[in-house]
């Protein structure tokens, strides 16, 4: 295989860019930046997200077996670089954002337009990213969307022309 091909192709992929959340009730809270995210099934309702197998993240994930999905507009660029680091929990604000806790446990960003809480049915423990399948088990839609919802959400390709995950 030609590894520039390889690159090239499957950075053709379209994402949406979120902050994925979770906390444990054990004094872990995670707050990360994530673009591998997929519904997959409508009944019950699934989505799947691959998680760095090796991050807090992912520890603070599977000890919650719940997360929420935080669904970043458009403008909010600056929050997903803020969450592309580790999440720094104070004053009752994560990286210094506000939130709230959810029906699962796991933190809701105040200020992004929806967020979906799922908890988590299975992990598939493959490559340096697990894919963590969880089910929907609540929405919030914290701001009225106008247009297509998918028009509404921060795009990989609006971080810049350097910014990649995947390839
Ligand atoms: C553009 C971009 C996209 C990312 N997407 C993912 C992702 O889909 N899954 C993931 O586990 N980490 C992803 N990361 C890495 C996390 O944002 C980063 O490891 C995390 O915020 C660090 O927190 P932690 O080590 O405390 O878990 C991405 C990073 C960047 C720069």
């Amino acid at each position: 295989m030609n590894a520039d091909a390889k690159k090239a192709v499957l950075r053709m992929i379209p994402y949406g860019i979120y902050v994925l959340t979770a906390d444990d009730a054990k004094g872990n809270v995670a707050a990360a930046t994530v673009n591998w995210v997929t519904q997959s099934a409508f009944a019950p309702p699934l989505v799947v997200v691959g998680v760095k197998a090796d991050s807090g993240t992912y520890k603070t994930v599977k000890a919650a077996q719940s997360f929420a999905l935080n669904m970043l507009g458009k403008e909010q660029k600056n929050l997903a670089f803020t969450f592309f680091r580790p999440a720094d929990v104070s004053d009752g604000n994560i990286s210094g954002q506000s939130f709230r806790k959810g029906e699962t446990g796991a933190p809701i960003l105040v200020d992004v337009p929806g967020a979906i809480e799922c908890r988590v049915t299975s992990i598939v423990e493959q490559g340096d990213h697990h894919i963590v399948v969880g089910e929907v088990v609540e929405a919030h839609l914290n701001k009225p969307l106008a247009g297509r919802p998918d028009a509404a959400i921060l795009e990989m390709k609006d971080l810049g022309d350097n910014v990649f995950y995947g390839g």
